[in-house]
């Protein structure tokens, strides 16, 4: 038994399920009314998907080094670089919303009429629809790689 391994399985689970909560109420605020009080709301979630995002990286860097399988059965599996631009490509999709939810949150504190463009909601939703599959393939490379499928 690796209490090491087991700490960091904890968190990584706890991380990525944050994550996914994250995505979720992102991908359900964003249907509804845009009031600067939701402006403000995505704004603040957002920011915490970015903490979230990087604390994952580190534990799961951690789990590749101090895992019970050792760094060898992750670098020389497809599957685990599957997981790993999978997370990235999710991460480069999230670039947009983050830049509209910063300004749109920006705006509406500065003019209380201010109206989300049309347009620029729409690219958000889907953005934020093509993160969200994107990252259901993830926990379908991580169960995979775990059990040595991709291993060469
Ligand atoms: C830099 C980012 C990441 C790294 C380096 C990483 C690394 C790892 C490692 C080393 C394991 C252990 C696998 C084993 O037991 O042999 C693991 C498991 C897992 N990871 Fe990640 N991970 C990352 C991000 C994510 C993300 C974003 C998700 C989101 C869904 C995720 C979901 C999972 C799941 C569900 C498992 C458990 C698989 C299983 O035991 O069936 N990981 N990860």
């Amino acid at each position: 038994m690796d209490t090491t391994d087991l700490v960091l399985a904890i968190i990584h689970h706890l991380l990525v399920f944050s994550l996914a909560g994250i995505i979720g109420a992102e991908f359900v605020l964003i249907r509804g009314d845009l009031p600067a009080v939701t402006l403000k709301r995505l704004a603040g979630i957002d920011r915490h998907y970015g903490i979230i995002a990087s604390l994952i990286i580190i534990v799961g860097i951690g789990r590749v080094l101090w895992g019970l399988k050792g760094w060898e059965f992750y670098i020389y599996n497809w599957m685990f670089w599957a997981k790993m631009a999978a997370f990235g490509i999710v991460g480069l999709l999230s670039i947009i919303p983050t830049v509209r939810f910063i300004s749109w949150n920006r705006q509406a504190s500065a003019n209380p009429s201010f109206a989300v463009p049309a347009g620029e909601l729409a690219s958000v939703k889907t953005y934020i629809r093509a993160e969200a599959f994107v990252f259901l393939l993830i926990p379908v490379f991580a169960a995979a790689m775990a059990r040595g499928y991709g291993y060469q």
